[in-house]
């Protein structure tokens, strides 16, 4: 922290990693080494400073997924980074504690930046978060999972096909924080997860094949109580966080199981049902105690709420080939105005049996419906990213708090990458 503010370094490089099974080193990028980056942590309230330096040979930008900022702060397609240029973004935290990403956002090129490594997590503390009662020793019993898929060419290096495969490339090789076949020691009860689907394509059902997880948080935060699943979808860029109970001794290995992606009709589709481990826990012999998971709810819970009531606006956004309403991404249109303090609902459907994973920057909105009915638990807390089952539609309700800025447009999109490379997104101006 300097002079209040607390700064943060990031450097975006090229560098080689060796993954098992690969036939040599790979060539990959990451931020402050050679593969994915560093989690960041900062505390609502806090001021916080990203230094970043490009120092790959090309431009590319860093966005803070989940964040509630402003537009000039984003690091959508807008705040590019020219090739050994500097950026230095900075804002105010001030949303509930939760566990975020950052990612590179330039447009068209968004899913090669992202397969080739560049990618980390940004987790927020609040008030209400540390002082839960839930597993917070960061590495020991709070870990950051980020869940990714990749393939590999003959020669070693990261395979990025262009096939037409519908919803992108799937990866035969899975790999958590950059590490295949990962194994994790476990020395406490209970376990927390801050699962991140960083794939670029691919969407996880998550499972254990013996006992249930807890999930507490999702994408924006806490759930309102904690809430026992036996398994989790996860689309891509979406995040959840779980605690899972283990016994001294045992081995036990998450799975990822066959994800109904809703009936994908196209040709050449592959992988999207298969079911493959994701990661083993090696449970020592003696465990320290963990509570049972509780929290209370933030001292700013009733301020971020949303009500429905309020809303006095809503938009309709349908996606269709690689479509928003008819249009595909235009750095030079904005899309839609929203006005600040308003409260809308966005009825977004997919129109075609192709699944989505649509994604709204700046806000956090939660789910009214989806196809007339209450969104299941699961997807009850803040969220701002959701899996869009074909032709049903998502009534999701959100509010632009602040941070008007006419010349600045943030954006919403399809986080299926090639989706969104390919034009689904657009853009919207808070004034
Ligand atoms: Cu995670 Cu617009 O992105
Ligand atoms: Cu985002
Ligand atoms: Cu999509």
């Amino acid at each position: 922290v300097d002079d209040g503010v607390r700064t943060f370094h990031l450097s975006a490089q090229e560098g080689m990693t060796r993954f098992p099974g690969a036939s040599a080193p790979t060539e990959t990028w990451g931020f402050n080494g050679a593969f994915l980056g560093p989690t960041l942590r900062a505390q609502r309230g806090e001021k916080v400073a990203i230094e970043i330096d490009n120092e790959l040979p090309e431009p590319t930008s860093v966005h803070w997924h989940g964040m509630h900022l402003p537009a000039a702060m984003d690091g959508g397609p807008h705040q590019m980074i020219d090739a050994g240029e500097h950026w230095r973004p900075t804002w105010i935290i001030d949303q509930p504690a939760a566990t975020l990403w950052y990612h590179p956002h330039p447009h068209g090129e968004t899913e090669a930046h992202v397969y080739r490594g560049l990618a980390g997590m940004f987790i927020l503390d609040d008030d209400a978060s540390v002082a839960a009662d839930l597993p917070h020793e960061y590495g020991i019993d709070d870990l950051p999972m980020i869940v990714q898929d990749r393939s590999f060419n003959r020669d070693g290096e990261f395979e990025l096909q262009h096939d037409g495969a519908e919803p992108g490339m799937l990866g035969d090789t899975v790999m958590v924080n950059g590490t295949v076949g990962a194994v994790q020691q476990v020395t406490t009860e209970r376990v927390r997860l801050r699962l991140l689907n960083g794939s670029t394509a691919r969407t996880y059902t998550f499972a254990f094949p013996d006992r249930p997880m807890t999930m507490i948080a999702g994408d924006g935060g806490f759930l309102d109580a904690p809430l026992t699943l036996d398994e989790l979808r996860l689309a891509p860029g979406e995040r959840a966080e779980v605690v899972v109970d283990f016994a001294a001794g045992e081995t036990v290995r998450m799975r990822s199981l066959k994800t109904d992606l809703g009936g994908i009709a196209v040709p050449g589709t592959t992988g999207a049902n298969d079911a493959f481990d994701v990661v083993e826990f090696r449970v020592a012999d003696e465990l320290v105690p963990s509570p049972e998971p509780s929290w209370s709810p933030a001292a700013e819970a009733d301020a971020d709420a949303l009500h429905e009531e309020d809303a006095t606006v809503t938009r309709a956004f349908e996606l269709e080939g690689r479509e928003i309403n008819g249009e595909r991404m235009d750095m030079s249109r904005i899309d839609e105005i929203a006005y600040v303090g308003d409260t809308e609902v966005w009825e977004v459907t997919s129109t075609q049996p192709i699944p989505h994973s649509f994604h709204v920057h700046d806000v956090q909105f939660r789910i009214l419906s989806i196809g007339g009915q209450a969104p299941p638990p699961e997807l009850a807390g803040p969220k701002d990213t959701v899996y869009l089952m074909p032709n049903v539609q998502y009534r999701l309700l959100l509010r632009f708090e602040d941070y008007a800025d006419p010349t600045m447009p943030y954006m919403y999109h399809c986080h299926m990458l090639r989706h969104e490379d390919e034009g689904m997104m657009g853009q919207f101006v808070v004034i």
